[in-house]
């Protein structure tokens, strides 16, 4: 395994996703609500935020992938679907980090058409440099420069998801 240098520790990440957990606690108290992690990266921050809402909610996962071509429009495919409807429900994706912002406007698109009550997005990360398209993110753990982590669920080639922190592979 390369080393990783640490980019955000482990104590820092937790005080974080229980701000978080806090602001939607106080947003959608008497809602009726659904936590929707994009698997595969968000499933340890999906976790962590999930216990640190204090409310009666649902989780309900969502797969899909995102290819990029030549042009600089991605092409994103379903992997996985939710297995219930969410017409009249509150939704918060959870997402472990927008870069192109591709996969997020597919999948929030995606959603819309189900006739929730509200959609919002949960983002442990954003990359802004590298946005094609805007996406709203309305709970955002950290602003991060253009540099590739893994940890926290994170991957590089599916390895380094269990790093409990994040970090940058040392090259
Ligand atoms: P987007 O469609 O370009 O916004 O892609 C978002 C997806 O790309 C994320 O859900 C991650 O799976 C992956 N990704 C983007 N940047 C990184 C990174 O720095 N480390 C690990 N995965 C990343």
């Amino acid at each position: 395994m390369s080393s990783i240098d640490t980019l955000i520790d482990a104590d820092t990440i937790a005080r974080r996703v229980k701000e978080l957990g806090a602001q939607i606690t106080a947003d959608h108290a008497g809602r009726d609500l659904v936590l929707v992690p994009v698997l595969n990266g968000s499933f340890v921050f999906a976790a962590d935020l999930a216990r640190a809402i204090e409310l009666p909610l649902a989780i309900d996962f969502f797969g899909c992938r995102s290819y990029e071509g030549t042009a600089s429009s991605g092409v994103v495919q379903t992997t996985l679907d939710l297995s219930h409807p969410i017409q009249g429900k509150h939704v918060i994706v959870v997402e472990d980090i927008v870069d192109t912002g591709l996969t997020m406007t597919y999948m929030l698109e995606n959603l819309r058409t189900r006739r929730p009550a509200s959609v919002q997005l949960a983002s442990l990360l954003s990359k802004p440099a590298r946005r094609k398209v805007d996406v709203a993110i309305d709970y955002l753990g950290f602003e991060i420069e253009d540099v590739f982590v893994v940890g926290y669920g994170l991957d590089f080639d599916e390895h380094y998801r269990n790093v409990p922190y994040l970090g940058v592979l040392r090259s």
